[in-house]
């Protein structure tokens, strides 16, 4: 029996399968996983910010072209002091060492509004992103200090500031105008730790994407786990409206 289980074959991806240009994931669970071990929330956050950069590594290397993950929501504020200073300090850790991800040939961007956060950090993502900006493999977008409400916010003031007039506006005018105007739309948006909302996440881009839902906690999701929302993925059937 163990031999037989040792020499079991590891399950093979279909050949003929699609996978997603554009992943995003809402990396849920951080504070739930440290509690259930009697650890610090902010331990979870570690182990969440240790665990992203095996998913994008992961991303990067079966083709993933663009991966947009949700790291600090414009509500994430609300948080009591210490756990906000400590996730903070896990984006400083994570932007100080960034340049493993361009050896990585990944390339770095953020989303959010960056004139809420403190300067260092400001400064931090645009070195990262200068840093990487020459990447060729996946894209990774981060969003810090983002809401989508916040997002359309700020679109609509952009196109005010314009003068474009109210009937030249149309789908395009907004998709321009919001963070993610340089890139496609997400096919598969991922939401581990047993919560089924969005919760004010790529509110605009999401109209046709495809949500896969499960209870595992981020800290906890795997390699594995991302096989299996991409298998289900291809099951489904998009008509976009059509029949
Ligand atoms: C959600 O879990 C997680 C956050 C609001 C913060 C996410 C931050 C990280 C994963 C660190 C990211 C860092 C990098 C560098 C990507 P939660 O705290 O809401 O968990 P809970 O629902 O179990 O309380």
């Amino acid at each position: 029996m163990i031999i037989l289980a040792f020499f079991k074959k590891k399950k093979e991806a279909p050949i003929n399968r699609i996978i997603p240009e554009h992943i995003a994931i809402i990396m849920d669970g951080n504070g739930r996983w440290a509690k259930n071990r009697s650890l610090p929330r902010t331990a979870g956050h570690a182990a969440g910010s240790k665990k992203f950069k095996e998913i994008a590594r992961y991303c990067n290397k079966i083709g993933v072209k663009h991966l947009t993950v949700y790291a600090f929501s414009t509500e994430n504020w609300r948080r009591p002091k210490e756990e906000v200073d400590a996730i903070m300090n896990i984006f400083r850790d994570y932007l100080r060492d960034s340049a493993n991800f361009k050896s990585e040939n990944i390339k770095l961007e953020f989303i959010g509004d960056r004139s809420g956060m403190p300067d260092d950090i400001v400064q931090l993502m645009a070195q990262a992103e200068y840093d990487s900006k020459d990447a060729t493999g996946l894209k990774c977008y981060m969003a810090i200090n983002y809401g989508g409400r916040d997002e359309l916010v700020h679109a609509v003031r952009d196109i005010v500031k314009e003068g474009i007039c109210a009937e030249n506006i149309t789908e395009d005018t907004i998709s321009s105008h919001i963070y993610t105007k340089h890139y496609p739309d997400p096919e598969l948006i991922i939401r581990p730790s047993g919560e089924y909302r969005l919760s004010n996440f790529l509110i605009w881009q999401s109209a046709y994407s495809e949500f896969w839902f499960s209870n595992i906690l981020w800290p906890d999701f795997s390699t594995e786990d991302l096989e299996q929302a991409i298998d289900d993925y291809n099951k489904r059937n998009r008509r976009f409206g059509g029949v």
